[in-house]
């Protein structure tokens, strides 16, 4: 990161928080780079995000889980290169441990299925929305924390649960107003690198550092890319076989490369025919380019993408068979995917499709002469109890301030307990959206 990035903004963001307080006292309100605050209004609105995907994952049968965000380093130590582990937020705590913030939710999910193994009945389909840490160049939609939303599927070998996967982030693109105009997933299998690998006797563990770089062929020039293979081992042959193959166009194309009856071929045609099953293969497009950049993939890779090709990866995830392994446990099929908050809300506010959800109360209930306070806050608890929202003005106002509040809570009613109706076992009640008053006896009021 460059340091000018690292500076940029970070004068005139000080407030000085007491006149008597020098340089030093001075508190930057800004969050530190990268990071985000969430006031009332971008909480209520991750909260429709997370409520969204929350509500998808519950529709697939999928089950919650939860991992601590701050983990043990070597749980994301891999030696491929990949950028990810380039980006760890990592240090040593007091006890002299390794540890790091986690950058993604995978590794932690594999080391909670190995852990309850002897539990666990599979195959077992899991959910998460979590925090994740990225040490990144901050662009648009990209930061240093994110959250993501991973659905995963342990213990099922076939394409099935790709499909299943994809299904999901379907129904919550359609759910928040998206379609296959706006948003297109670009598919491919790790199989189609495998078998361009073998023709060429380069062994199937160089699968994964291959597609990491591979996967940089976006970023960086072509000869870089070379470099980068023959750095690996690969012949210039095997290099220029790999560059070829991701530039294949169709499925028809792909198997007159790699010949009938290749399994990337078989596995990439069950997965397009259930998306026709589904109703989702518009979304479809077959890009061997796209390989993505974690090194534990083994098989179907997916990433989700704006058709007009203005942000960021969307979502992103395949098949990892042998993660589990790899962290010393017994070998079990897993496939998933990983969604963040910040592009997607980046789309939708450029479709005009996000949602500002209000803050929403009930009932305000205004004690209009001290000496009822206590009454009135007897009230406030009862409907609180019934189950109803209720903001209770906490200090004498005037009725104009209580109108601009029952705006600003979005309350239904106004609940007001004044002197004269109150003697008669009454509370005045104003409805806000007919905007018509009537005295109610307060045991009705919960009622009504
Ligand atoms: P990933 O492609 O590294 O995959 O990240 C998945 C998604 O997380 C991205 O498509 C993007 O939406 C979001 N994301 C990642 N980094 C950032 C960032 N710095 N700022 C904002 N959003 C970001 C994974 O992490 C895999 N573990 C996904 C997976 C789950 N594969 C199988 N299961």
């Amino acid at each position: 990161v460059p340091a000018a990035e690292e500076q940029a903004g970070t004068q005139d963001r000080k407030v000085g928080v007491s006149k008597t307080q020098d340089s030093k006292g001075l508190v930057d309100v800004q969050p530190v780079r990268g990071t985000r605050d969430f006031g009332p209004e971008d909480y209520r609105l991750r909260q429709w995000l997370f409520d969204e995907f929350e509500a998808v994952s519950r529709l697939f049968g999928f089950e919650q889980f939860e991992t601590p965000v701050l983990e043990s380093e070597e749980l994301f130590v891999r030696k491929a290169g990949e950028e990810i582990t380039q980006q760890l937020y990592n240090f040593e705590d007091k006890g002299g441990r390794r540890v790091a913030l986690r950058p993604e939710l995978t590794p932690s999910l594999a080391r909670l299925v190995l852990a309850q193994a002897g539990k666990l009945s599979f195959p077992a389909k899991w959910f998460a929305i979590g925090q994740c840490w990225r040490y990144e160049r901050t662009t648009r939609g990209r930061r240093r924390e994110h959250f993501q939303w991973n659905m995963d599927i342990i213990g099922v070998p076939g394409i099935a649960a790709e499909a299943e996967l994809l299904a999901a982030i379907v129904l919550f693109l359609e759910r928040v107003g998206l379609s296959s105009e706006d948003i297109v997933i670009k598919v491919s299998s790790r199989k189609v690198l495998q078998a361009i690998l073998e023709r060429y006797n380069v062994p199937e563990e160089s699968v994964g550092p291959v597609s990491v770089v591979v996967d940089k062929m976006e970023k960086i020039p072509l000869d870089k890319v070379e470099e980068e293979l023959a750095a690996l081992g690969l012949s210039a042959e095997a290099s220029s076989g790999i560059i070829e193959a991701t530039r294949v166009g169709s499925l028809a194309e792909l198997e007159g490369l790699l010949g009938v009856g290749n399994e990337a071929v078989l596995e990439l045609q069950q997965l397009f025919s259930l998306a026709e099953g589904y109703g989702f293969a518009d979304y479809l497009q077959l890009d061997t380019s796209c390989v993505r950049g974690l090194a534990y993939y083994t098989g179907m890779v997916f990433e989700g993408r704006d058709r007009a090709g203005q942000l960021r990866a969307i979502f992103g995830g395949g098949r990892y068979d042998r993660l589990l392994s790899t962290f010393g446990g017994e070998e079990r099929p897993c496939a998933g995917f990983g969604f963040g908050d910040c592009v997607i809300v980046e789309l939708l506010r450029d479709k005009g499709l996000l949602p500002s959800p209000p803050h929403e109360v009930e009932d305000l209930v205004v004690v209009m002469d001290e000496a009822l306070r206590g009454h009135a806050a007897g009230i406030a608890q009862r409907l609180r109890r019934a189950g109803r929202r209720v903001d209770l003005v906490l200090e004498s106002k005037k009725m104009k301030w209580v109108f601009k509040q029952a705006e600003r809570c979005g309350a239904k009613r106004l609940v007001l307990v004044a002197p004269d109706e109150w003697e008669q076992g009454l509370v005045r009640v104003k409805n806000q959206a007919t905007r018509e008053e009537t005295n109610i006896p307060v045991e009705q009021l919960v009622d009504v």
